[in-house]
């Protein structure tokens, strides 16, 4: 019997498109150094009146919608996000409250970028061991608000979003090799790599909320090599071999690590899903937002083998099959 199966895909975005020419008025910098190291063309940032839990609610709603099923049969919110509307209570609570489905369990998960595999990870188990029967697993961010808009080395390279997936509990009807749900997931973390990626700021700490701060070529270098180490264990895990992937969703944090691990997998370019020029590195949102792109836009069909990973801060990494 295969893992639990995603019913349907949301996202939603801020209103305003900030592009690299709009940035190259605030800081030293120009579209060609962006395009050129990173991918990114555009980023959407939030307005006053956007927030973490309104585009959650917004996302959240659009996968309903898509699964075609009921917020009142949602008994579990898994919501990734490491710029939560408060440091307390969770940002899953609100987005429940929002969805009128109150009662059920809901609770943030903070792993930053791969915040979201993290969160498909414990919702699947949740599932598997009968907590709730539906889960809404959501990434949403509002980076912007965590970024020094002086420092160009980070500000340019992240945007807001939120994407979010309908989870549905295993079942005996769904068994056999080509039977839609999850096939296999990996999560690590290794807490010795926190000073290459961190925020510089927090409740215990500063008692303020701090800025992202991170030497980006190490985080490079080691995303290319956890990742590859990842997706080959995810890939060995499930028994299938890496011709039958039809495509990978990565988290979005630079067209070049995506290229440099698909290569090293010997996965083809035109099989990676690419938003990072659209939306920028939106953190725990990216892998959500970019599944649901490519499954509004026609390519990932129903029967796909699909590959999530992502990679962040702590660090933290992981991967996810999932037979659509
Ligand atoms: O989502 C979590 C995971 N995060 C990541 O995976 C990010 C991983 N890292 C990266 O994507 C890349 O390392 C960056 C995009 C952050 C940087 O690209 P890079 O090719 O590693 O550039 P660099 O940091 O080595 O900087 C090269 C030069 C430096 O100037 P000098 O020292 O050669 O004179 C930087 O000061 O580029 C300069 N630079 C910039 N120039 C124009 C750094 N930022 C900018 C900028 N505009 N925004």
């Amino acid at each position: 019997m295969s893992g639990s199966r995603i019913l349907g895909t949301g996202s939603a975005l801020p209103r305003q498109i900030v592009t690299n020419a709009d940035l190259a008025e605030r800081v030293d910098t120009s579209d060609e150094w962006i395009v050129a190291r990173t991918g990114i063309r555009q980023r959407h940032i939030a307005q006053s009146d956007e927030t973490t839990a309104s585009l959650a609610i917004a996302a959240a709603r659009a996968a309903l919608a898509d699964a075609g099923v009921d917020a009142a049969s949602i008994g579990l919110i898994v919501l990734a996000t490491a710029t939560p509307d408060n440091t307390f209570p969770a940002t899953a609570t609100k987005v429940q409250a929002a969805l009128g489905c109150n009662g059920g369990v809901a609770f943030d998960v903070a792993a930053v970028c791969s915040g979201f595999l993290y969160a498909l990870t414990v919702a699947d188990s949740l599932l598997t061991t009968g907590t709730a029967k539906r889960a809404l697993v959501i990434g949403a961010e509002t980076f912007s608000r965590i970024l020094d808009w002086e420092d160009r080395t980070t500000c340019v390279l992240f945007g807001d979003g939120a994407g979010a997936v309908v989870l549905e509990a295993p079942s005996a009807q769904h068994t056999g090799s080509d039977a839609p749900g999850i096939l296999g997931s990996r999560l690590h973390a290794d807490g010795a790599q926190h000073d290459l990626l961190y925020v510089d700021g927090g409740p215990s700490t500063t008692q303020t909320v701090g800025h992202v701060r991170m030497k980006g070529p190490e985080v490079f270098r080691h995303a290319v090599v956890n990742l590859s180490a990842v997706l080959r264990e995810v890939i060995e895990e499930a028994g299938v071999s890496v011709d039958e992937i039809d495509w990978v969703v990565p988290h979005q944090a630079n067209a070049r690590i995506l290229d440099a691990t698909a290569k090293k997998l010997g996965i083809a370019p035109d099989k990676v899903i690419l938003t990072v020029d659209r939306h920028a590195n939106t953190s725990a949102a990216s892998v959500p937002l970019a599944l649901d792109v490519a499954r509004k836009d026609g390519r990932i069909k129903s029967g796909d083998l699909v590959m999530l990973e992502a990679m962040g801060g702590g660090f933290t990494w992981g991967a996810s099959l999932i037979r659509m």
